[in-house]
């Protein structure tokens, strides 16, 4: 075998691979160390006698967190199938479960990567030797030979911590790594588990509470008090305006009223355009406004933000999230940013008292696009 060449990219001469098989891990190390023109300084093992006390409460304060990593692992994965998720009102049953189901599930997810993290960082501090080594550096990619030489110098480092025979170490490590692997499986999966397909048309991604069902939907100002039931009406806003509105009607009960100014794919936008604003209308929405009146869902087709800016000397509908624009006088189609989908419109009229009220649901699903939707 030759020494390293003058620029340490390796000997002229490599080792055979006959050589190589031949050689222990500890040797395809120290020939790496040549290889590479490092020089070991110093190399002391962390433990020198092993099994004192001391080694094994290091050993138990690295389990300790991989155990941690585990249970919150664990723990995830049974929040996220079990817990009841299903929005509740403030005040009624079941809402003080409903309102931990966001904050439960971060942190034991976090949980779960944060031990595995900790944990693998203090096994390396407090078992890998202390290597202080001089090494010149050069350009370009390694040969195969120094890769497997870099190998066999974890190997090693992996060896000489004494992996091999801390167990308790290995198990809470295992179990932190498959319950976090089982947790992100869960995460990525569980859309999976329920069929949001299962009730037809009437699956929840293409009805929305507009759907007037055989009476009147009204749209409902928020006004900050869940109990006043303001309705909209044509005198109620001037030109170039715009009003979140909600759907309402009258058969609900209070708390029914209450929910749908928290479903998600509830809030619409109802806009004023100024008398004489040229206007495109979408082929199959002709006639869903009314005079200058247009509504649109307020939910982002890009991942569902509240789109709520509007600029009405450009038309410009603005969502903050990710800069999307979407043009109020031509059906709401997206000119700037990443959505790429137009914002849905809601067909509406005025009743014979002159109030607003939902001539059917939206066309279009509401919302962040999916695979089964086309790209408009
Ligand atoms: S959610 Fe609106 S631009 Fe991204």
């Amino acid at each position: 075998m030759s020494e390293p060449t003058d620029h340490g990219r390796g000997p002229s001469d490599a080792p055979s691979d006959a050589e190589l098989a031949e050689l222990t891990p500890r040797e395809l190390e120290q020939l790496g160390y040549r290889l590479d023109d490092v020089e070991i300084v110093d190399n002391s093992p962390k433990w020198p006698i092993s099994g004192t006390r001391a080694e094994k409460r290091a050993e138990r304060n690295v389990a300790a967190w991989f155990a941690l990593s585990a249970l919150s692992g664990l723990a995830f994965v049974v929040i996220f199938i079990v817990w009841p998720w299903e929005y509740r009102n403030p005040g009624t049953e079941g809402y003080l479960l409903y309102s931990l189901y966001t904050p439960l599930i971060g942190v034991t997810f976090g949980l779960s990567i944060l031990g595995l993290g900790v944990g693998a960082i203090a096994y390396a501090k407090k078992f890998f030797p202390e290597d202080v080594a001089v090494q010149q550096r050069h350009d370009g990619p390694s040969p195969d030979l120094e890769r497997r030489t870099a190998a066999a110098r974890l190997t090693e480092a992996g060896r000489t911590s004494g992996i091999g025979r801390r167990s308790l170490i290995k198990r809470t490590a295992g179990l932190g790594a498959g319950a976090f692997g089982l947790g992100t499986g869960v995460l990525t999966l569980g859309g999976l588990l329920e069929n949001p397909w299962a009730e037809g048309d009437e699956s929840p991604l293409w009805v929305t509470d507009w759907a007037p069902h055989g009476e009147k939907v009204y749209l409902r100002q928020d006004v900050g008090d869940p109990h006043e039931v303001v309705r909209m009406r044509p005198g109620d806003m001037s030109a170039g305006s715009l009003v979140s509105v909600f759907p309402y009607k009258e058969s609900w009960s209070e708390e029914k009223a209450k929910e749908a100014l928290h479903h998600a794919d509830n809030p619409v936008m109802l806009i004023r355009l100024r008398p004489g604003t040229p206007v495109v209308e979408r082929k199959g929405q002709t006639g869903f406004n009314y005079g200058d009146f247009y509504a649109f869902s307020k939910i982002c087709t890009h991942m569902g933000c509240p789109t709520s800016l509007y600029e009405s000397q450009t038309q410009r509908l603005l969502c903050p999230c990710h800069q999307s624009q979407f043009l109020a006088n031509e059906y709401a189609r997206p000119v700037f940013g990443p959505a790429t989908r137009s914002l849905p419109q809601l067909p509406i009229t005025v009743d014979d008292e002159g109030y607003f009220v939902a001539e059917h649901d939206f066309t279009r699903p509401v919302g962040p696009a999916f695979w089964e939707l086309d790209a408009t």
